[in-house]
């Protein structure tokens, strides 16, 4: 067996400590040293997961620990200089979502990984969930012939802000914190888009930014899809966090329904798959199929780092993800359908 890769995470908050789960049952890799400017955060993560080492500038944390990874859990804000710096002392890295507050920064950060010739993945981890992979296998073995249209639907009034208290004060929320994930689904599972239209809406009291939006994109192959969330919905039982699904296709349509059943309706009939994932041992409801996710996102780049896949998805890929949640605000504000390609030049000037 050869040694495991050694990591370090910055960001000591809410999430991480999903992402330390998941490290810690992961083969070949190993976290040795964590940091957060709070440096009792840092001791607090150490301390339950038996870190060594703690830190509290992450430049002082490189020199030190020479990791071969690092896991940026931070917020967006720091995201760029944590990245430039990760990569810059030659570590494979990892960027939570969202990847960027701008296409400029997002554009930096993946030509700093050209130039450090390192791997760099957004933590993308809904791609990563079972049900949606069941889908898009469904999908691909061709269960309803060629899609013609899909709905990705995240409506839901759970607390998200009790963990989250930033996400009642960030003026751009509700796309930026789970339609990246939503779209960069829907590319997972239907092929990239040609163009966007939004709508959002500002709904609980006293919230800075959008917590609901609806979005129509037209893909390549010619796929409509709308996709839509909302953070203000009365739903018994409530879905979150799970992503329902209904895609048509020329043969036959497929569904995800809240209850982590995938359904098939062809020749007249339904059949009904159970996709639910198991509840890790540190896991909880309703959070388990999100971390089993990130378990399952983190072996995945234990397999990058021993050079036998691609990120999935890498920065690069994210581009176009960010641009669709930016160019749905541009929607939005201006009532016009946004074309991708064209938005995408013109942020890179
Ligand atoms: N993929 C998912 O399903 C998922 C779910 C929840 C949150 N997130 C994302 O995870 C990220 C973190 O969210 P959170 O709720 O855990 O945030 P949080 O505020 O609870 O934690 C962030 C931590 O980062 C630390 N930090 C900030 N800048 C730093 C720096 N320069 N050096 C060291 N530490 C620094 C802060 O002190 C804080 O402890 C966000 O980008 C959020 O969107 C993803």
């Amino acid at each position: 067996m050869s040694e495991p890769f050694r990591g370090v995470l910055i960001g000591c908050g809410f999430f991480a400590k999903n992402h330390m789960h998941g490290w810690a049952d992961a083969d070949g890799a190993e976290i040795v040293a964590v940091c957060d400017l709070d440096e009792a955060k840092a001791k607090a993560m150490a301390a339950e997961f038996g870190i060594a080492r703690t830190y509290t500038d992450a430049a002082a944390m490189f020199a030190a620990e020479k990791p071969d990874f690092a896991d940026v859990a931070t917020t967006v804000e720091s995201h760029r200089p944590l990245v430039e710096l990760s990569l810059a002392n030659g570590a494979a890295t990892i960027c939570q979502k969202p990847f960027a507050e701008t296409f400029a920064d997002a554009k930096a950060m993946v030509d700093a990984a050209a130039r450090a010739g390192k791997p760099l993945f957004v933590h993308e981890n809904f791609r990563w969930q079972l049900p949606l992979i069941a889908l898009r296998d469904a999908l691909a073995s061709g269960a309803i012939g060629r899609p013609t249209y899909a709905r990705l639907s995240f409506r839901h009034g759970y607390d998200v802000y009790a963990n989250q208290p930033y996400l009642a004060k960030t003026p751009r929320f509700a796309l930026m914190d789970v339609g990246i994930h939503l779209y960069d689904t829907v590319r997972f599972l239907l092929g990239d888009a040609a163009d966007i239209h939004c709508r959002t809406q500002s709904l609980k009291p006293g919230i800075a930014g959008e917590d609901a939006f609806v979005a129509t994109l037209r893909h390549d192959s010619g796929v409509v899809s709308t996709i839509e969330c909302s953070f203000f919905s009365k739903i018994v039982p409530d879905p979150f966090p799970q992503t329902l699904a209904w895609i048509e296709g020329d043969a036959g349509t497929l569904e995800l329904t809240g209850d982590y059943r995938l359904r098939l309706h062809k020749d007249g009939t339904v059949t009904e798959t159970d996709v639910e994932p198991e509840i890790p041992a540190w896991g909880d409801r309703p959070w388990h199929a999100v971390q089993d996710s990130v378990a399952a996102f983190e072996r995945h780049v234990v397999d990058v780092l021993r050079g036998n896949a691609e990120p999935q998805p890498s920065g690069a890929h994210n581009l176009e993800t960010l641009a669709m949640g930016l160019a749905s605000y541009q929607s939005a504000e201006t009532g016009s359908t946004v074309d991708l390609d064209r938005y995408m030049e013109e942020s890179a000037r």
